[in-house]
């Protein structure tokens, strides 16, 4: 006896006496003398059809294998009959392995995503959840397959840390103080020496920093991991927690910064493309119609690049009404950067050499003192899925631009030491995974494609 799961099976080459399958019924039906079970193992969309007739011991029994229950067909895997699949099961044994209750709530009606939301235990058997997660654990593997081709290090940066790397006051506090009556000095203040790292820490928001040690080291390197923003905006592109890819170069300045993020983006579409074509389709039937097209467009044209100056006057001149006038000096807002990418250029593109006033520190400021060498690429439908910068490498400016955003130099003396021992022009950017993968799905919100997504009030699961 042959062990299949569902996609081994409705891929055979040949038919096979005798084969076992484990999985979930999606639907049973039944008519007279037989009855079809649709069973899928989260293995690939398809479910495997298995018959069960009266040759089969179970069929007595077979109103017990409802939806949802949990089962194991054995039987011949012969060619289908019907249309859709190639193969399916002509069940000999049938066990029911763990009943679902009739109050299973994943029937064969569409659910809203919102109510899938609040089942996050049982959405991933949801086909377009089955699918989300396909396709999350194929981008994970094709970032790193990028970065091990190009012999980049994979470094591990720390969850808990005591700086802020975006120097946005972002941060979720790390400690095990009493919050009600937390140890206080003298003044009055809390005791942090008192704390479990006898400082305040934080969850990370970013592994940058980290990074550019190793960079300073390893030359080339990535981090892959988790980060957490205290941010309260409730938008569909913001998660409190969600997972960032930042690649530090050594002896690399903007430009090439900009020419990896580019590269980085095609290949992780393209790796999609190839690797994950049925549940793309899905995507494509049900999601977002015109998602394969535009991602093969992504693939094959170069992405636009204009300076952050240029951009504004472009959004100046662009006759459009948006409700937050563009102003030199000012964030781009997502509806400018809707603008840029779906109706301007309607492609991604990369805006570099923002103003100095609205970045973090670490980034190179450039000769014209008032830039700094930072680059955010934007995509349509989503807007900013990567943020990047070169990085100030210079000890004189970054101290500067310390004192400028109030920064402490003894708090960043290991990364102001990056700049006294064998400092070098060195970039890189962060990925958001999440929003990466809303692109290549055409998933319009960031909650329904991470397992258990943490967002404002939303901490069940
Ligand atoms: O632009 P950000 O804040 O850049 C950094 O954190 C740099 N330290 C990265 C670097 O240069 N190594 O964040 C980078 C990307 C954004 O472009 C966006 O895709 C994603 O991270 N991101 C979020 N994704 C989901 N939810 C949030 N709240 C996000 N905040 C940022
Ligand atoms: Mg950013």
């Amino acid at each position: 006896m042959k062990k299949l799961n569902v996609k081994a099976a409705l891929g055979a080459t040949s038919a096979e006496e005798s084969v076992k399958v484990s999985g979930w019924v999606r639907t049973r039906r039944d008519a007279k003398g037989f009855s079809f079970l649709e069973i899928n193992d989260g293995t690939c969309l398809a479910n495997l059809q298995a018959i069960v007739d009266e040759k089969c011991p179970e069929f007595g029994q077979i109103h017990e294998f409802t939806t949802g229950s949990a089962v194991c067909v054995q039987g011949a895997l012969v060619e289908s009959q019907g249309a859709g699949q190639a193969w399916e099961i002509q069940a000999s044994k049938l066990e029911l392995i763990g009943k679902a209750e009739d109050s299973y709530p994943l029937q064969k009606k569409r659910h809203s995503l919102e109510y899938l939301r609040e089942i996050a235990h049982l959405r991933p058997r949801a086909n377009l959840f089955g699918a989300v997660f396909r396709v999350r654990s194929r981008l994970a593997y094709a970032v790193h397959q990028f970065f091990q081709e190009r012999e980049f290090i994979y470094v591990h940066t720390p969850l808990i840390t005591a700086s802020d790397c975006e120097g946005a006051g972002e941060m979720f506090r790390v400690s095990t103080l009493d919050p009600k009556d937390p140890p206080r000095t003298e003044e009055g203040e809390i005791d942090y020496s008192k704390d479990f790292f006898e400082r305040p820490t934080y969850l990370t928001v970013s592994g940058q920093l980290e990074a550019e040690i190793f960079a300073l080291s390893h030359s080339k390197v990535y981090t892959f991991g988790p980060t957490f923003r205290a941010e309260n905006s409730n938008t569909s592109r913001h998660a409190s927690e969600f997972w960032m890819i930042e690649p530090e170069v050594a002896f690399c300045d903007l430009e090439g910064d900009m020419d990896l993020a580019e590269e980085f983006i095609k290949y992780l579409i393209s790796d999609i493309l190839e690797h994950c074509a049925g549940d793309l389709e899905m995507f494509g039937k049900f999601v977002d119609k015109g998602l394969h097209e535009r991602l093969r467009f992504v693939t094959e044209r170069p992405f636009e690049r204009l300076s952050y100056t240029e951009a504004v006057e472009l959004l100046e001149n662009s006759g459009e009404k948006f409700d937050f006038p563009i102003r030199y000096g000012a964030n781009l807002q997502s509806e400018h950067e809707r603008y840029l990418t779906e109706k301007h250029f309607k492609r991604p593109v990369t805006v570099y050499n923002y103003p100095k006033e609205i970045k973090p520190f670490y980034m190179r400021q450039n000769n014209d003192d008032k830039t700094v060498a930072a680059m955010d690429v934007l995509v349509p439908g989503i807007g900013e899925i990567i943020g990047g910068s070169q990085r100030e490498e210079r000890l004189d400016r970054l101290d500067a631009a310390m004192e400028h955003h109030e920064l402490s130099k003894e708090d960043y003396w290991w990364y102001r030491d990056l700049r006294r021992y064998g400092s070098a022009p060195h970039a890189g950017f962060g990925l958001g995974f999440e929003r990466m993968l809303m692109f290549v799905t055409g998933v319009g919100n960031i909650r329904d494609v991470i397992p258990f997504a943490r967002t404002p009030g939303n901490a069940e699961f």
